[in-house]
């Protein structure tokens, strides 16, 4: 499956995706393009140091004109054959120009466990809400935000102590074995969509796996 990966900043995630290929473990995944909005992106250099192109298309030079953007991203990932877009720290929302090219072939990873806490910079709001279970979700996208259907998801606890940094930091370390995850699962064609639903086909999960629950604080009792 030929994947563009949309990243704006630090690029620790497509890091996290690469390394993954490198180590052999996303069979079928053949990154052929990573996309930034964002000329200053550290993304930029981690796509050059694993030999992936990297383009540059500034949300700038479109003023207002979101569907300009957008249609100027279809334009650029046409010639790579793209069959599934990964949006992997992308700071724009998406709308139906550049959805309606790629129908359910866009996914996003999003520092939190949705339906809570959709949008921009949660880590705080998790933190001033009094969380005990944080995580990483990643979804289809389908145009509102960050509202579509669930693929995988990863809880980590959150701390007493946790200011939105430290917390952003534990988040980021499920993120990054949760999205490679989805990746390899949407790579291998597992990944079937039912309205909201989503199954991944051979998937056999143990008893064990499936009563292993996330508790915090730890139980002391009933153990
Ligand atoms: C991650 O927390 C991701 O969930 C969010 O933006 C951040 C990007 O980090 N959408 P990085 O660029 O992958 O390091």
């Amino acid at each position: 499956m030929k994947l563009a990966v949309f990243c704006s900043g630090r690029g620790s995630n497509l890091k996290a995706l690469l390394m993954a290929r490198d180590n052999g473990l996303l069979p079928g995944a053949e990154f052929q393009v990573v996309v930034t909005d964002n000329k200053g992106a550290g993304a930029m250099s981690i796509a050059r140091d694993h030999g992936v192109m990297a383009v540059v298309v500034p949300r700038s030079a479109f003023h207002e004109n979101r569907d300009g953007f957008e249609r100027r991203l279809v334009e650029v990932l046409e010639p790579y054959g793209v069959e599934l877009v990964v949006l992997a720290g992308f700071q724009r929302v998406l709308g139906a120009t550049f959805l309606g090219a790629f129908p359910n072939r866009v996914v996003n990873i999003h520092p939190a466990l949705l339906p809570a806490f959709p949008g921009h910079m949660v880590w705080k709001a998790e933190v001033d809400y009094g969380v005990r279970l944080a995580g990483a979700t990643v979804h289809f996208v389908d145009g509102g935000v960050d509202s579509g259907p669930i693929i995988i998801q990863g809880a980590v606890p959150a701390l007493s102590g946790d200011g939105p940094d430290e917390l952003a930091q534990r988040i980021l370390s499920v993120e990054h074995r949760i999205l490679p995850q989805a990746v390899a699962w949407l790579a291998q064609g597992r990944v079937v969509l039912d309205g909201r639903k989503v199954s991944i086909s051979g998937l056999r999960p143990s008893e064990e796996d499936v009563l292993q629950s996330i508790v915090w604080p730890p139980l002391e009792i009933g153990k």
